[in-house]
């Protein structure tokens, strides 16, 4: 079976009403990076951290996988389908896609704020102050903050390398190192793009740009894989 690697970002989950960062009304428009997503924020005031993932939990868990989400399962009935996400959302597994990395963490897990190895399922949506883990340290969301090391790169870049056909889908190509992956992807690949507004791809060799919306772009995209496959 051809490999398909996939790099997925917010966009993908925009339209199962979950925000985007950057997008107008974004998360960082309404939330400052540094007060909620550093491992400095949750020093100065982890309630608020708490209080800022909880919420993000909370949507996620009362949402659902939209068209383009099961669009990528489907894909795995004629290629090895393997999807990188930046998402901390759970949407790809919930639609069936069976190879998910999260590079940035999933928002339904703990892990010990002193022993990072440590994780954690979250039964509901709410994680709170004085949840322990088995060591009795507070409990954080399992999310990569910015400045933290992202300790899945490595993997994905050598994922990225195998490639014979790579999507990218939703992602402002904004953080790094996950916008990095891409220079990891043969020049021979093709490259398929998709996202209302064209991520900064110039400099790649094969790029295929579909501007418009993931639930339109993206089931129009892998039939047409499906098709010739
Ligand atoms: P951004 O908010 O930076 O970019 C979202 C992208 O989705 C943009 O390119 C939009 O044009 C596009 N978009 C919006 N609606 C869409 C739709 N319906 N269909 C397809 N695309 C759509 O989000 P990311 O690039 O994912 O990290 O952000 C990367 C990282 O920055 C996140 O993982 C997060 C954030 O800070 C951490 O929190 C560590």
């Amino acid at each position: 079976m051809q490999k398909i690697v996939v790099l997925t970002g917010a966009g993908i989950s925009a339209e199962s009403g979950l925000k985007t960062f950057r997008d107008s009304d974004g998360l960082w428009e309404n939330h400052r990076i540094e007060d909620v997503a550093t491992l400095d924020a949750w020093q100065r005031n982890p309630e608020l951290v708490q209080e800022f993932y909880n919420q993000r939990r909370k949507a996620v868990l009362e949402t659902t996988p939209n068209v383009a989400h099961y669009a990528l399962a489907k894909l795995e009935e004629q290629f090895e389908v393997h999807i990188i996400t930046q998402n901390i959302d759970n949407l790809h597994e919930r639609a069936g896609s069976t190879r998910v990395m999260h590079l940035h963490g999933i928002i339904t897990k703990a892990q010990s704020s002193l022993h990072p190895k440590l994780v954690y399922d979250i039964v509901d949506w709410e994680l709170k102050m004085g949840d322990r883990c088995e060591k009795g340290s507070q409990l954080r969301p399992h999310i990569v903050w910015f400045g933290e090391e992202v300790p899945m790169i490595e993997p994905a870049a050598a994922l990225c390398a195998q490639a014979a056909i790579f999507i990218l889908v939703g992602t402002s190509l904004n953080v790094y190192p996950a916008a990095g992956l891409i220079d990891f992807i043969d020049n021979d690949v093709p490259k398929y793009i998709i996202d209302p507004v064209a991520p900064p791809v110039h400099r790649y060799q094969n790029c295929i740009t579909m501007l418009g919306k993931a639930t339109e772009k993206l089931p129009e995209l892998t039939e047409r894989l499906l098709a010739n496959a």
